[in-house]
């Protein structure tokens, strides 16, 4: 599918289609109007989860709050150094994990296990919460001397984005470096060039 065609299918096709390993989310809901102003005041890290899951509207605005294509040419609500869009988010549920594909707006299946224990490391809590987001970064800067930190620049603006639309939704979140890398990058299926950076866990918030 080209960027353009699927930058209009983002906008104007608010369906979700499942297919054998593909989860087509919904359209984001670009609609939401609460002022930047009080998203940045109530924006707080919560690690008290309700297990419920989460609805797919709110795990499509996630993502594309993250890394989602916001123009014609496929660039990202959240910005890379020279555009090189290195960071790859993954969605760790219960029923499996996935790739975030920002072109078709879409999680590919990668695995069929429940790998929140392999991102809660000694953080027991995380296994509360229904999804964690598990931020990826690939060295797209050969050569560059500040290759690694912008990797977790790139990474840091990706989770930045989603935690202020947690903050929007109400959710419970919180931004963690903590998680077993190794085990994750084996389970997820990384390349030797890929390393997780960070992850974001999120539910609806305990009680509700
Ligand atoms: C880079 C980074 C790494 C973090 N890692 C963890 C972590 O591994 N576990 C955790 O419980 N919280 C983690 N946090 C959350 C911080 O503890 C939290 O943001 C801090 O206490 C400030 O609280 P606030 O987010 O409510 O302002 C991390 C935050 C950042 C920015």
């Amino acid at each position: 599918m080209s960027v353009r065609l699927a930058f209009l299918t983002l906008l104007f096709v608010p369906i979700m289609a499942f297919a054998q390993n593909t989860i087509t989310l919904p359209a984001p809901n670009l609609k939401i109007d609460v002022p930047l102003m009080k998203a940045l005041t109530d924006r707080q890290s919560s690690r008290e989860f309700s297990p419920k899951m989460l609805d797919w509207q709110i795990i499509s605005d996630l993502f594309y709050s993250a890394l989602g294509i916001n123009r014609p040419d496929g660039r990202r609500t959240s910005p890379t150094a020279k555009n090189v869009q290195d960071i790859t988010a993954y969605a760790i549920l219960p029923e499996g994990s996935y790739r975030y594909e920002p072109a078709g707006h879409n999680l590919v299946k990668v695995s069929d296990k429940d790998l929140r224990g392999l991102v809660a490391g000694f953080q027991d809590f995380v296994t509360n919460a229904p999804l964690s987001i598990v931020f990826v970064g690939e060295d797209k800067y050969a050569g560059s001397l500040n290759a690694e930190n912008m990797m977790h620049f790139d990474a840091g603006s990706a989770s930045e984005n989603a935690l202020l639309y947690c903050a929007v939704a109400k959710l419970s979140c919180v931004p963690r470096i903590t998680m077993d890398k190794q085990a994750l990058s084996k389970e997820l299926g990384l390349s030797k060039k890929q390393v997780p950076i960070s992850n974001i866990v999120v539910g609806y918030p305990a009680g509700s």
